[in-house]
């Protein structure tokens, strides 16, 4: 077989990767074809004249990503099942070692490198339970567009450039009520200043807080979206673990470092879904105070809780302007609306204005305004009674599907909450390989393992259910028992 593929030995980029990358794109443009079987690697290192463990470290590669298989005493074949939608995609292009070597990139740009790749290519499986995504599906589309044509028919205010950076004062009235009602937030409307997403609010406060080589504390483990904004800003993360009551403060507390930031996501740890206890909001809010560190709570999914009361934000107990409070509306409403929100202490305002200023001016005011609307008018709420509701039934269907397939096999972990579970599974397969075999039948997951700051295999995996009917939820469990053999 011909694969064509050249490899450059003078590239920075390794050959491993290289050979990764020729592959892939041949799968994806068709020119290998599903069910098709590959060079073994002794014959495919020979031809390309580089060493076996060069193949093998690529065959691993993309069969953890679901494009190849390994059939025992047989070979390495494509997949027999590549989702529709993989095909003739153009690949994401990885961020280039090449651009690595010039000089003219700042430390910023140089990390961005080492951070890897950020952009999530979602893989069309037919059962997928990566985590990410509300039931999009279920949003009032309709309704939500009346809002923005009102609008759209009286648009030259908001045409113009003269707008706060802080945002539309209406939407911070409304959010900072919203805030007090049912987060116990403590806050008055100017404190809250609103942001593309938590990700451009974690951003800011990173560049506004950390120098090269300042220490954080991490939830351990925790958020890629906050870590590697961190590790750009060349903090050092100091991973902290968790425990059943959430952040284990103790081990927090003796680590002895001059801690800039702690993150921490209170109310349904991400991704354990563990919520943090009272006895330790006390120890760490204590603690802030006394060393001078910031907390940034990510309150990211606090408004789905199933049966439970909701548990108040930490912002609410702080008396010590100790804690910036991070919100969104990617939960909420739908995640490419990008509005999310700060809540700051009164004595960052200004500053956290000018930062979000110079980053991009504002928000897309249009969106502000019908948004204002939208939770002045009681739809916001709403739609959250709505999707809870609907959110506990997938919940519980999922849960009731992991027992009755996996049997005393699995543990779900954490509260109930949230719109995924972590669960952990004893199968005695590595994670990569119940990955791929997994995609293997069109079932889409996320191993927990790359959510620690060092990765480690541990049987955990994270169900989003959010985007699933409870059809599917049955179908994708009874299909992973069956590929890893389980009998129940
Ligand atoms: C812990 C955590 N924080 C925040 C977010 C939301 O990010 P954004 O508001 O940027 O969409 C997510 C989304 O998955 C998350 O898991």
């Amino acid at each position: 077989m011909d694969l064509a593929i050249h490899l450059k030995s003078n590239s920075p980029i390794p050959l491993y990767q290289q050979l990764t990358e020729k592959i892939r794109t041949a799968i994806l443009e068709g020119r290998l074809q599903p069910k098709q079987k590959l060079p073994s690697s002794r014959s495919l290192a020979k031809s390309l004249m580089i060493s076996r463990s060069t193949v093998i470290q690529c065959y691993e590669q993309l069969a953890s990503e679901g494009y190849l298989e390994t059939r025992s005493g047989s070979g390495t074949y494509v997949c027999h099942q590549i989702p529709d939608e993989w095909l003739n995609a153009q690949p994401i292009e990885p961020v280039t070692n090449q651009i690595a070597q010039d000089l003219t990139l700042s430390q910023f740009g140089k990390n961005l490198i080492s951070v890897g790749s950020l952009e999530v290519s979602e893989p069309g499986f037919e059962i997928s339970f990566r985590y990410g995504n509300p039931a999009n599906g279920h949003f009032p589309l309709q309704l939500w567009r009346k809002f923005l044509n009102r609008y759209c028919d009286s648009p030259t205010a908001l045409l113009n450039y003269a707008a706060d950076a802080a945002g539309h004062f209406p939407l911070r009235v409304a959010i900072a009520n919203y805030l007090r009602r049912s987060r116990a937030v403590c806050c008055n409307p100017k404190q809250v200043i609103i942001v593309n997403g938590s990700q451009q609010a974690l951003n800011l406060i990173a560049r506004l807080t950390l120098n090269p080589g300042d220490w954080l504390a991490m939830e351990d483990p925790g958020y890629l979206g906050a870590r590697k904004c961190f590790s750009s800003q060349s903090a050092n993360l100091q991973p902290i673990p968790i425990n059943s009551e959430g952040l284990n403060i103790d081990l927090l507390t003796q680590c002895n470092r001059n801690f800039k930031l702690v993150y921490v996501t209170p109310s349904h740890q991400f991704p354990t879904g563990v919520t943090l206890t009272l006895r330790q909001r006390i120890a760490l809010l204590q603690w802030a105070q006394t060393t001078g560190t910031l907390i940034i709570e990510d309150d990211y999914d606090s408004e789905f809780r199933y049966g439970e009361q909701p548990i108040p934000a930490l912002q609410g107990m702080d008396k010590s302007e100790s804690v910036i409070y991070v919100g969104t509306f990617s939960k909420t409403m739908f995640p490419s609306l990008r509005i999310g929100y700060l809540v700051v202490p009164d004595s960052w305002i200004s500053l956290v204005r000018n930062a979000k200023w110079l980053c991009d001016r504002v928000t897309p005011l249009l969106e502000q305004y019908a948004l204002t609307d939208w939770i002045i008018e009681g739809h916001f709420e709403r739609h959250i009674r709505r999707m809870r509701k609907l959110y506990n039934l997938r919940r519980q269907v999922l849960i009731r599907a992991l027992e009755k397939y996996f049997g005393d096999r699995v543990t779900i972990l954490g509260a109930n909450a949230g719109i995924h579970v972590m669960v952990r599974i004893e199968t005695g397969l590595c994670d990569r390989v119940i990955l791929q075999k997994a995609a293997a039948v069109g079932v889409g997951l996320i191993s927990a393992r790359e959510y620690y700051l060092k990765p480690q295999d541990q049987g955990e995996f994270i169900f989003g259910y959010a985007q699933l009917t409870e059809i599917k939820i049955e179908q994708g469990i009874c299909k992973l028992s069956q590929i890893l053999e389980i009998s129940n």
